[in-house]
């Protein structure tokens, strides 16, 4: 009898893992599928192994990591799997190291940080506490990173389609000068003199549609879902995008104005998502999104370069969906 030893052994463990893992799925397959809601069957954590990209290896060791997170505690190895990453914290600290240089508790809090501050002095010697340093570098970077790229992807949407549609931006302008004039700065109180320029706001919102699918979330207890049992732990993606692109919702052009041109609020709306865990800074980003807008467009014209050909509006889809690069001419008005 001859031993079986070295690749002849290796080949013959590697046929039998994927033979068994396959004879696993078809057994959670039948046992499953008259439980689970129609889609892939969670196994995220073969799914995820399987798209290693041997071309882009930083790539697919960052999926590794998603599935086998406990990896991340061998030091060093965060930083040179997401140097970005690295990068951003380590701006994030040195402006946190600036405002403790700076902060006076006797003050009122200037900002976020300062407040989270008093916090942090206050549960000094309470370790069950959630105010610590720690947390306060990955608040503030939850915030710059939930809040920076979203606004300005969406500002990145809104003069391509102004120029795409250019009878839409001559109307906005229209009620800029007559509701603001072109002496004074936008401010928040105009919105509801505005109603044209609101719905041009929100459609950009809901055709940019740059969060698709969502965050992902995960269920804390077994939960049924219209006859459908998710067992406690399943991550769970929301389609926000089924509901913004639904054509059987916004069948008519001037999606947010009623026969009156008053501007109204759809329930369908949801590019900050819904529920409990709705965007947190929405508020924050309507303004931004309103004064930023009603300001350029105040100020300039848009229009596709002389020669150019219409851009497309089909996006990128990336982490969020990005317009598909494009120039533009400004002209001050
Ligand atoms: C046009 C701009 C924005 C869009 C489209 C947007 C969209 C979203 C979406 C879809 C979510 C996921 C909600 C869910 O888990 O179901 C979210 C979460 C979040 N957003 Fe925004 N966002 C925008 C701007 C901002 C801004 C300006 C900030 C803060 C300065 C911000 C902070 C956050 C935070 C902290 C969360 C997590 C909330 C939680 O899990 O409780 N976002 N956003």
């Amino acid at each position: 009898r001859e031993l079986l030893t070295g690749d002849a052994l290796w080949a013959l463990s590697v046929a039998v893992a994927v033979f068994l893992l396959l004879v696993d799925l078809m057994h959670r397959r039948q046992r499953w599928a008259a439980r689970y809601p129609p889609g892939p069957l969670p196994l995220p954590g073969l799914g995820n192994l399987l798209q290693i990209d041997f071309q882009n290896m930083p790539s697919s060791f960052q999926k590794v990591l998603n599935v086998v997170p406990v990896l991340l505690r061998i030091p060093g190895l965060p930083g040179r799997v997401f140097p970005a990453q690295k990068a951003f914290m380590a701006m994030v600290d040195e402006l946190l190291e600036e405002h403790r240089m700076t902060w006076d508790p006797a003050q009122p809090p200037r900002d976020l940080p300062d407040a989270f501050l008093v916090e942090v002095e206050k549960a000094k010697g309470n370790p069950e506490s959630s105010f610590n340093d720690e947390n306060l570098r990955v608040m503030v970077l939850d915030l710059f990173t939930a809040g920076m790229v979203t606004t300005s992807t969406t500002m990145a949407w809104a003069p391509l389609l102004m120029i795409l549609h250019p009878d839409v931006q001559r109307h906005v302008q229209q009620e800029i000068d007559e509701v603001i004039g072109q002496v004074r700065q936008p401010e928040m109180g105009d919105q509801a003199r505005m109603p044209f320029t609101m719905a041009v706001i929100h459609e950009v919102q809901r055709f940019g549609d740059i969060i698709p699918l969502g965050m992902p979330h995960m269920t804390s207890c077994d939960v049924e879902v219209q006859g459908f049992f998710i067992p406690k732990g399943t991550t769970l993606i929301t389609n926000l995008s089924s509901v913004l692109k639904d054509e059987t919702v916004w069948e008519k052009p001037l999606r947010f104005l009623d026969a009156q041109g008053h501007f109204v609020k759809r329930e369908a709306f949801m590019p900050f998502s819904a529920g409990r865990r709705v965007c947190l800074g929405e508020p924050l980003a309507r303004m931004e999104l309103f004064l930023f807008f009603t300001c350029l467009l105040q100020r300039f014209s848009f229009s596709v370069p002389p020669g150019q050909a219409r851009p497309s509006d089909r996006g990128v889809f990336g982490t969020i969906v990005t317009p598909s690069p494009y120039q533009l001419c400004a002209e001050p008005r």
